[in-house]
């Protein structure tokens, strides 16, 4: 089931860049990638070429020359000061096509894009800001910031690492609950950086927890872990993963919002679920403890099995995505119950990590 589910999306991809060549969507509008509604902000043009590059890394050497094309097109980004996704833009692509070579050459670009991430450290607060504004901390950076330890190993910036392990504490401090569960962003008051409240730009409200942030939470962590050895960042993983798997329903695929009101309750997130099931075979092989490695891995499969018997769009002929229901932000009404270009990515690296495994 899971390999099917790999081939189709492999068909899918390929149908798109037939298609649309060098289009680089972010989510589709009824089934369709391209339409114009906004983007809100220009965070997915790697998960495209990243998806090509675990293709690619499978064996199918036909991805290879597009997965470069489009890898090629963000090397400007490296110098991106709008946005706080440089993990995502990078590490998706440079990252996995350095992986393949290591060609220092494009080492550079990833080194690079850690120091252009670490500029939006704020000394007051200890976080990394996001893009909506200088007293805004997003849970989201937490996928981002491994960029950041990535360029700090390679140069060995001993100044570096100190941000990349700052954001991580304090975003663990501020944005991390007792319970396991997270809020989306926190915000400081800018002279003090006394950290002030929490808030949500996608969530339902401050105080509840969304579910992609959570998602974004449990990864996010286990890669600051995976970097760093801190003990504290597994435990926060584990947290994070403990309380995805107690508030989901039996199948894995949680509403867009774990504290979601009744009249969208029924609204699930599938993206979150991809994330989630990539981040728990993530954790599975970092955790000490083999009877939480085995539920990390055995939750990770349950949501992966729903995934591919539920949601996958294969029966749908018109529909142009992998996995149908993502949600992008409710409130602006940008890609509700549609295919998300990270949900799509994170379905086919988590689909291919369970196959290694297996
Ligand atoms: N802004 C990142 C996300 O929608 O998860």
């Amino acid at each position: 089931m899971m390999r099917e589910a790999l081939d189709f999306a492999g068909r899918q991809v390929r149908a798109l860049i037939l298609r649309d060549p060098d289009f680089s969507p972010g989510y589709t509008h009824q089934g369709r990638w391209r339409h114009t509604l906004p983007a809100w902000t220009h965070w997915c043009d790697g998960f495209l070429p990243g998806i090509m590059w675990i293709l690619c890394a499978r064996g199918d050497g036909s991805w290879r020359e597009p997965a470069e094309r489009y890898t090629r097109r963000l090397e400007p980004r490296q110098f991106d000061r709008e946005v706080h996704d440089l993990g995502f833009l990078f590490l998706s692509t440079y990252g996995r096509w350095h992986a393949l070579t290591g060609d220092l050459a494009l080492q550079a670009v990833l080194i690079q894009a850690g120091r252009t991430l670490a500029l939006r450290f704020r000394e007051k607060g200890a976080y990394l800001r996001s893009f909506v504004s200088e007293d805004s901390l997003f849970i989201d950076i937490m996928m981002n910031v491994g960029i950041v330890f990535h360029a700090a190993k390679a140069t060995r910036d001993e100044g570096l690492l100190d941000i990349a392990m700052r954001h991580c504490l304090t975003t663990r401090r501020v944005l991390v609950r007792g319970d396991g569960s997270t809020a989306h962003e926190g915000i400081f008051d800018l002279e003090t950086g006394e950290f002030l409240r929490q808030s949500t730009q996608q969530g339902f409200r401050g105080d509840s927890c969304w579910s992609r942030g959570l998602a974004w939470a449990l990864y996010g962590f286990g890669t600051a872990y995976r970097h760093a050895r801190d003990a504290r960042f597994l435990l926060t993983a584990e947290a994070c993963a403990d309380f995805y798997i107690a508030a989901c329903p039996a199948d894995g695929v949680p509403p867009w919002d774990f504290d979601a009101p009744p009249e969208n309750r029924g609204l699930v997130d599938t993206s979150a679920a991809a994330i989630a099931a990539s981040g728990l075979l993530q954790l599975a092989d970092l955790a000490g403890d083999a009877v939480k490695a085995k539920g990390y891995g055995d939750a990770a499969r349950r949501i992966l099995a729903t995934l591919c018997e539920r949601y996958l769009a294969a029966g749908d002929p018109e529909w142009e995505g992998i996995l149908k229901g993502g949600v992008y932000h409710l409130h602006k009404g940008l890609g509700v119950n549609e295919s998300v270009m990270w949900g799509e990515y994170f379905f086919v690296e988590a689909l291919d990590r369970a196959l290694r495994d297996a």
